[in-house]
């Protein structure tokens, strides 16, 4: 399941977001790659220890930290510090696999993907994220602050940019749900209480709703 979620950042993060990346460092993204990613990989990448990128970097992880649809569909335990990319014309990433275990101490698995769309797509051509998925290749290209999420178990590739300048946030999350079916599953029934919550507050069957919700998440998640 992927979920394309508006407004992550607001305008005013993204002016200040695009103002540290104009003033940044820039290194080749093949040193952030995985040993077969390497092969595919040819964008360039902030580097994540200067002062810009670590504001950006903050910045993008309060943002998905607020957004409840966010919140709701990925129930993150743990989302990594994001990296931020820069495809100048020519550029791409093609395709690839996430590690499943990223770097850091503890590791943390990788169940979800996200990138954040710094860039608008009146700012570049080509340039889509496509995910490869049982019903064919889906390709994502967002608004300027909006996000996709989508399960990091994907093949995908981000199609060459021929004109313009792409630029993005992506990062991973642990969810505490770490089947995307059971996520699935989860989201369909929280849809479900809310609206009985709504048009029908007073009946038992919402009760049972809310209830058979916190017993699945109790359930899956860990
Ligand atoms: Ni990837």
């Amino acid at each position: 399941m992927l979920h394309c979620i508006p407004d992550i950042l607001e305008y005013a993060e993204l002016k200040k977001i695009r103002d540290a990346i104009a003033g940044g460092d820039f290194k080749d993204g093949k040193l952030t790659a995985g040993y077969r990613a390497k092969r595919v990989k040819n964008n360039l990448q902030m580097d994540r220890d200067s002062a810009s990128a670590q504001e950006i970097k903050s910045m993008v992880m309060k943002g998905l930290k607020r957004n409840k649809t966010f919140q709701e569909a990925a129930l993150p335990r743990t989302i990594r510090p994001p990296l931020i990319s820069r495809y100048s014309s020519g550029m791409n990433y093609g395709w690839h696999v996430d590690d499943a275990l990223m770097a850091g101490e503890p590791r943390v698995r990788s169940d979800l993907s996200i990138t954040v769309f710094l860039s608008g797509p009146e700012d570049y051509q080509g340039g889509e994220l496509v995910i490869s998925s049982p019903f064919g290749e889906q390709e994502v290209k967002l608004p300027a602050g909006a996000a996709v999420v989508y399960p990091s178990a994907t093949l995908h590739q981000v199609a060459p940019v021929t004109d313009g300048e792409r630029l993005a946030a992506v990062t991973w999350a642990r969810s505490y749900v770490r089947d995307a079916t059971q996520r699935e599953i989860l989201a369909d029934m929280l849809a479900i209480q809310k609206k009985l919550s709504a048009i029908a507050p007073d009946e038992p069957e919402t009760d049972l709703a809310f209830k058979t919700y916190s017993n699945l998440l109790r359930r899956w998640s860990d």
